[in-house]
């Protein structure tokens, strides 16, 4: 039996004898767990490095990513390496939080039906990805990815490029009105070879221009999303980041 009077516990009988006191009580536990939740979110931004060479997707990579949501490439492939020693060894440097502050939605992914491809840009050629995407067993032989045949077939889809680009704006992310005013122009640049890509150089820096998918004649999905996978990983020169982080 519990001992009356002098414990604390006693005084529990407040709470329940009365439900005034007993709902006071319960907000004020409900508010002190919503603080623990909620008050963090508000420095959110400054838990996110500020990293050189992280910079808005170009108009082509864009078109690329929402093709790439769209397919729902992301229900089989991640894109966060984790800070653990096999991920690292496999995939190259773990993910920094600022490599994708760019993505609404993020494509973190949950589940690795095939590898991450957080750092997949140039790890093949473009030839090998539009073989792969038509194809997979083309080029793995016992890959069970499934086979995306009319992105190549497919005249990509430009007019609305400049809009997705304003709301991402809306967002956060730093679009300025140069960039979308020259939006569906620096998308045609950047698939394309012998374009003077100099406006493009400057307003996305580390751009790669050339004709993705070896057709001179179109700009297809195809263009899109290889070029959009031949950047993932490539804006952060981590040999920089690195050696920063030693001196600290
Ligand atoms: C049903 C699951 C599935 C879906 C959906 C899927 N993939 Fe894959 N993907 C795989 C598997 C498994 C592999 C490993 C075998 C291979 O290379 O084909 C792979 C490999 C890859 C690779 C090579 C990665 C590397 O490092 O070797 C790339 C690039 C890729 N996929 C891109 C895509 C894109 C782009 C899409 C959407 C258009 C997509 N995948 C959709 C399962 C999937």
């Amino acid at each position: 039996m519990a001992a009356k009077g002098s414990s604390i516990w006693s005084k529990h009988g407040i709470f329940e004898k009365h439900s005034y006191w007993l709902m006071l009580g319960i907000l004020l536990v409900v508010s002190i767990g919503g603080l623990v939740e909620i008050a963090p979110l508000f420095y959110l931004k400054n838990t996110i490095e500020k990293v050189e060479g992280m910079r808005p997707y170009t108009p082509l990579e864009l078109a690329g990513r929402n093709i790439y949501v769209r397919e729902g490439c992301y229900n089989c492939h991640s894109q966060m390496i984790r800070p653990l020693r096999d991920e690292i060894e496999r995939y190259g440097h773990y993910s920094l939080a600022a490599e994708s502050m760019y993505d609404h939605p993020f494509q973190w992914g949950s589940k690795r039906t095939g590898p991450d491809l957080a750092r997949v840009g140039g790890k093949y050629s473009d030839q090998w990805h539009l073989e792969h995407l038509k194809n997979p067993r083309a080029v793995v032989p016992a890959s069970i990815m499934p086979a995306y045949p009319w992105l190549a077939k497919t005249k990509l889809n430009t007019k609305h490029i400049a809009e997705d680009m304003r709301v991402l704006a809306l967002m956060g992310v730093p679009y300025t009105e140069e960039m979308i005013e020259h939006a569906e122009e620096d998308l045609k640049t950047q698939a394309t070879t012998d374009a003077d890509s100099e406006g493009l150089d400057q307003r996305y820096p580390k751009a790669q221009v050339r004709n993705f998918d070896g057709n001179a004649e179109d700009i297809t999905e195809a263009d899109a999303i290889i070029a959009y996978l031949q950047m993932l990983g490539t804006l952060v020169d981590f040999k920089l980041y690195d050696n920063k982080a030693n001196v600290r």
